[in-house]
């Protein structure tokens, strides 16, 4: 079973995949924990030149075929035969990220963006995504007290962060069978709780 983390910056998804693999993990799952851009040794060349700061002149076109390429190689190397091995894959951010950033926060042509994404990825789509949602100011803030991990994509306006998170909610209420939403405002055991909640009893149905 493929499942992915989406979120808005300072969501705090990162934090609740180690927990949740654990939990997983106790309950008898193969579990393999992988995130975006990156997961695979190209992928993370690929992530490196993607988030440094300095990269300002990187034309948007640029950056939404990187984050593709980065993508096919994830699902191609290391997706695809977990999927194939019965494990269950938890992974930090996928498709949907290139939707909410490139599509809705950067207005690239949301059909047109489909197309390339489908090419990356072969087609391939999460069993499960977990939106945690957060509002952008309470998000920020958060991103920026954690000063070491301040990216290119974090420096971008406040709009563009609001659309980022509006266009997650609209993909989340558009495939409600798919996605799961739950408030990241929370505190952290609750959201946690919640997520493994949410992932245990997807994971009881497929069985
Ligand atoms: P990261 O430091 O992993 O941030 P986070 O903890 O928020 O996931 O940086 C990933 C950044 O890349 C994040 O700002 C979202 C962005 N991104 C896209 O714009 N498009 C994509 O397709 C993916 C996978 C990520």
């Amino acid at each position: 079973m493929f499942i992915t983390l989406e979120g808005p910056e300072g969501s705090g998804k990162t934090a609740h995949l180690p927990p949740l693999a654990e939990s997983l993990e106790q309950q008898g799952y193969l579990v393999v924990v992988t995130r975006e851009p990156g997961g695979t040794p190209i992928g993370d060349e690929i992530r490196s030149t993607l988030l440094r700061l300095g990269n300002t002149a990187m034309h948007p076109t640029t950056e939404i075929l990187l984050f593709q390429a980065s993508r096919a190689q994830h699902v191609q190397e290391l997706i695809l035969p977990a999927l194939q091995a019965g494990k269950v894959v938890l992974c930090d951010r996928f498709s949907d990220s290139t939707l909410a950033y490139q599509g809705y926060g950067h207005q690239t042509d949301l059909a047109e963006l489909a197309q390339i994404v489908r090419f990356a990825t072969g087609g391939l789509q999460p069993d499960l995504t977990v939106l945690l949602d957060v509002d952008i100011e309470v998000g920020l803030q958060r991103r920026s007290a954690d000063k070491g991990n301040w990216n290119r994509l974090d420096a971008k306006e406040a709009a563009f962060h609001r659309r980022v998170r509006d266009g997650y909610l609209k993909m989340a209420a558009d495939e409600p069978e798919r996605w799961a939403v739950v408030d990241a405002s929370l505190p952290i055991e609750q959201v946690q709780e919640e997520v493994r909640a949410i992932v245990s009893r997807r994971l009881a149905e497929r069985r």
